[in-house]
């Protein structure tokens, strides 16, 4: 039965026994994170783009745990060079690995390492990742996007991860349209309070959804799928 865990800002974990997830463990430089970036054990690390506030402590944890990398081609080649293993993927490929399925999905957002994000990072993306029976959707970063619709008809999703904190990504409303097109069985926002310039009150998020169970998780805390 997979555990899902969200770390503040996008960082969410993925256990399922042996096998451990993290996706942009942005920690160290999250005035919010609720963990260390050494206390983080992950046979894998997702990276939806190449934004600091996503790759954050990835390298780090990659190299103190001997985990892969998962990210787009770009990204992954960029992860590559800093010593770590890497499973590259593109969008609309997907890969078996050991835990299950990830899927690369679109996203409509920027990529960019570096203090003044100048190294081509590839598009963003999104993960869907299938674990121990049940799919997760984790969009990244991103605007709404109209194939959403697609990927909730073709996936039975069973818990989305969707930006609410607006400015840089999908506010409110439209996270609430993102939700009616995915269709998930629970929804936890993220990508919001993390600084004032995303600040949002996920009651507002809560309040306006219908149709899918509305998760507000604070840092630390998690749920069982
Ligand atoms: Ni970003
Ligand atoms: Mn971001």
């Amino acid at each position: 039965m997979p555990e899902v865990k969200f770390l503040g800002h996008s960082c969410v974990t993925i256990t399922e026994g042996a096998h451990k997830l993290v996706i942009d463990p942005f920690i160290s430089d999250n005035p919010k994170a609720p963990v260390k970036a050494d206390d983080i054990d992950a046979n894998y690390v997702l990276l939806t783009h190449g934004h600091g506030d996503h790759v954050g402590d990835a390298i780090t944890i990659a190299k103190r745990n001997k985990a892969t990398v998962i990210a787009n081609f770009e990204l992954a080649s960029l992860c590559a060079s800093q010593g770590v293993d890497i499973h590259p993927l593109h969008i609309g490929g997907s890969h078996k690995f050991d835990f299950g399925r990830v899927k690369l999905t679109i996203a409509h957002h920027g990529g960019g390492y570096g203090p003044d994000a100048s190294r081509y990072t590839g598009p963003a993306c999104g993960f869907l990742v299938t674990i121990g029976g049940v799919t997760v959707y984790h969009s990244g970063d991103t605007g709404l996007f109209y194939d959403m619709k697609l990927i909730g008809e073709m996936n039975r999703i069973d818990l989305a991860f969707l930006p609410i904190g607006d400015n840089f990504t999908m506010g409110v409303d439209d996270a609430v349209k993102a939700v009616e097109f995915l269709k998930p069985a629970k929804v936890v926002p993220i990508h919001y309070d993390t600084w004032d310039i995303i600040a949002e009150d996920p009651k507002r998020f809560a309040e306006k959804v219908s149709g899918s169970e509305v998760v507000v998780l604070q840092p630390g805390q998690g749920l069982k799928l």
